[in-house]
């Protein structure tokens, strides 16, 4: 049994040298727990409202500090002698504290935050690693039996554009994914092979080696043909078979691109309708092997996400990202629809570790893929990678197999990896 002595918060910087909070737990039989949030940058129009401060004169008007006294003078007092085992009831406590569907008032940043506090205050009560709590959370819940029986396939990212990159590019994310049946260790090395190996061909190239915020390069190409052309090139560089062990994933992110209801992508020279699109991605499919397509459309086009869906979802994973963004009532609809086989979640798209759990049951519910995902703006909190494991989704993205903000969380695979047996420290 832990009750909470006290909870605080503080502003710090995400990856980006943006505001976020960091919140303190401590429990009267002294068990202290910090936790951080992250911050995405391409928002879906339809995910949970951050609070920030909106002063100009400090960090943009990007400060957190209303969201911080939030915690300190208002939410934490009231949780102080409340136990830490009842995570369930907090978080309605919570839901209802703002009382609005888009976490409005008191910012899905700030709910968060709370959340993942007793989260993992109970996780060291309990006296259980995080991701073990996490998954004895989701089964007695759902009276389930999930195994914690593997690594999440892990999504690397590699080049990016869009909202994330230099203006050129117009797809967000350009991946590689070994096969599901590969250790992780074993991809994380791979992964960060091609990454090295990409960067070598853009140096012999004298194009650009700067990256981006995720760690993917950024490199001064011209169209995303030339983007899935260059990293081909080095996946046929190395020992593998496209397609049978190593695949290709794309982040489209079309709010980028979609404009005056139309696709305006770099590789064609006029904008492309509905069907001159899917027929591009679909060839793009084929040519370089994708097994990831993340949020190839617009977010309101359902019919078209169908269709697309139909042609293609026995060959890759059509996957939701701002097209649900953590919201129910969109994941209802697409349900129905059959808009997507597989769903792509961040913290702070909803606000409680409950909702996140009940979301996370639903999509497995009805039969799709799960995909934990990293934000733009991270921190050195790798929760993620617990709560990956914990309900054993079935692929994670994390960024690149580079900065520190990344390599935090894979590094807590590396090592869940050897805990669960999976793996040995002394030899790959
Ligand atoms: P975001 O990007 O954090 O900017 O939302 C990640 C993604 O779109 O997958
Ligand atoms: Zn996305």
């Amino acid at each position: 049994m832990a009750q909470i002595k006290k909870i605080t918060a503080r502003e710090i910087l995400d990856s980006r040298g943006i505001p976020t909070i960091e919140g303190k737990l401590v429990t009267a039989n002294n068990i202290k727990v910090y936790s951080q949030v992250p911050s995405g940058e391409s928002l879906g129009k339809h995910e949970g409202i951050e609070l920030r401060d909106n002063d100009k004169t400090r960090h943009l008007g990007q400060g957190v500090l209303k969201a911080v006294s939030y915690i300190n003078d208002s939410i934490g007092p009231k949780l102080v002698g409340v136990d830490t085992s009842r995570l369930e009831d907090i978080d309605n406590w919570l839901l209802k504290a703002d009382g609005s569907s888009t976490y409005q008032n008191l910012g899905v940043n700030t709910l968060m935050i709370v959340s993942q506090l007793i989260l993992r205050a109970e996780a060291v009560d309990q006296d259980m690693a995080l991701y073990q709590y996490i998954n004895h959370l989701y089964n007695t819940k759902f009276k389930e039996n999930v195994h914690l029986a593997q690594i999440p396939t892990a999504i690397y990212n590699m080049i990016n554009g869009g909202k994330h990159g230099t203006k050129n590019l117009d797809f967000q994310e350009f991946h590689v994914v070994t096969s599901t049946s590969t250790k992780f260790s074993k991809s994380l090395e791979f992964a960060v092979a091609t990454y090295n190996g990409l960067k070598n061909l853009f140096y012999e190239r004298n194009a650009d080696v700067s990256v981006s915020e995720e760690g993917g390069f950024t490199p001064n190409l011209f169209t995303n043909t030339e983007a899935f052309e260059i990293i081909k090139e080095v996946l046929l560089s190395k020992k593998v078979k496209l397609g049978v062990d190593v695949f290709t994933g794309l982040d489209c992110a079309p709010s980028y691109y979609f404009k005056d209801n139309k696709y305006a992508i770099k590789d064609r020279g006029a904008s492309l309708n509905d069907d001159e699109y899917i027929d591009f991605i679909t060839e793009a499919i084929d040519k370089y092997n994708i097994l990831i397509l993340e949020d190839p459309l617009q977010e309101d086009d359902f019919n078209n996400w169908a269709k697309l869906t139909k042609q293609v979802g026995k060959q890759v994973f059509v996957v939701a990202d701002d097209f649900v963004a953590g919201n129910k009532e969109r994941l209802k609809k697409a349900v129905a629809k059959g808009a997507c086989n597989a769903v792509l979640i961040k913290f702070n798209q909803v606000g409680t570790i409950t909702e996140m759990l009940d979301l996370i049951h639903d999509i497995k519910k009805a039969g799709l893929r799960l995909i934990v995902s990293h934000r733009l703006g991270e921190t050195t909190d790798a929760l993620i990678a617990d709560l990956a494991v914990g309900v054993q989704a079935d692929f994670v993205k994390f960024g690149s197999p580079a900065r520190g903000e990344r390599i935090i969380k894979y590094n807590r695979l590396l090592n869940i990896e050897y805990k669960l047996g999976i793996s040995s420290p002394y030899k790959s």
